[in-house]
């Protein structure tokens, strides 16, 4: 079985949470692409879809589904029922690495007003403890240096994400090189860093259920 074909398993696998009458949330990504793709099937059934990133937004619309505004779906319900995603990265406490798209911040505002994300990875992305995907930080650009320096302090390698700029007008620093052994703790002490917009760690956020895709199926883990 191929990648992409994982990729598919999984995203089929997601629609069984998605339930009639609530407002989802949609992530972005290759894996995150194949769940709007299987979305589709079941839009009339939805109010609409929360998007993490334009490129999301644009294949909902295109595919005919509601495409909503977070705060347009807050007025409706207190929260959206589950945010639907990928990862770069899972451990087994269900902690994520996020943001390979650059669309990390959306990602965790959709995930914090969702009651549940399912995150939907092949195996590749399961690992012992993070850090071996470059961790992606949203910075406000003149805080370049400033978070360039706590992000050596903790051990990496910043690197500027060359010609990236994020829907929000940002830029991305990929920090290679670190052992992320306390997700919690690390995603708290860069959010301190005045200038970090996010970063991609999602432990606050981590995932409910995360879905991977194996050769034999889909595990439920
Ligand atoms: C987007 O910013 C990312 O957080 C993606 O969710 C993540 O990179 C997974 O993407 P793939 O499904 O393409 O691997």
């Amino acid at each position: 079985m191929t990648q992409d074909e994982m990729k598919q398993q999984v995203a089929e696998a997601a629609l069984k949470y998605v339930e009639a009458g609530t407002i989802v949330g949609v992530g972005t990504g290759s894996t995150a692409n194949m769940f709007i793709d299987a979305l589709a099937s079941k839009k009339d059934e939805i109010i609409g879809a929360v998007a993490s990133s334009n490129a999301t937004a644009d294949r909902l619309a295109g595919h005919g589904i509601k495409v909503m505004e977070l705060n347009d779906a807050l007025n409706i319900v207190d929260s959206l029922s589950v945010y639907i995603d990928g990862a770069d990265e899972f451990d087994p406490g269900r902690n994520l690495t996020k943001g390979g798209g650059g669309a990390l911040t959306r990602e965790k505002i959709v995930a914090a007003a969702s009651d549940q994300f399912i995150c939907i990875v092949d195996e590749s992305k399961q690992v012992d403890y993070l850090g071996a995907y470059p961790l992606p930080i949203e910075v406000i650009p003149m805080a370049q240096e400033l978070v360039a320096g706590v992000a050596i302090e903790l051990g990496g390698r910043p690197v500027v994400r060359e010609g990236f700029i994020t829907d929000n007008g940002n830029i991305i620093i990929d920090v290679h090189d670190l052992k992320i052994t306390d997700a919690l703790g690390v995603e708290d002490h860069l959010n301190k860093v005045p200038g970090v917009v996010t970063n991609g760690v999602f432990s606050h956020q981590g995932a409910n259920v995360v879905l991977m895709a194996t050769p034999d199926g889909v595990r439920v883990i």
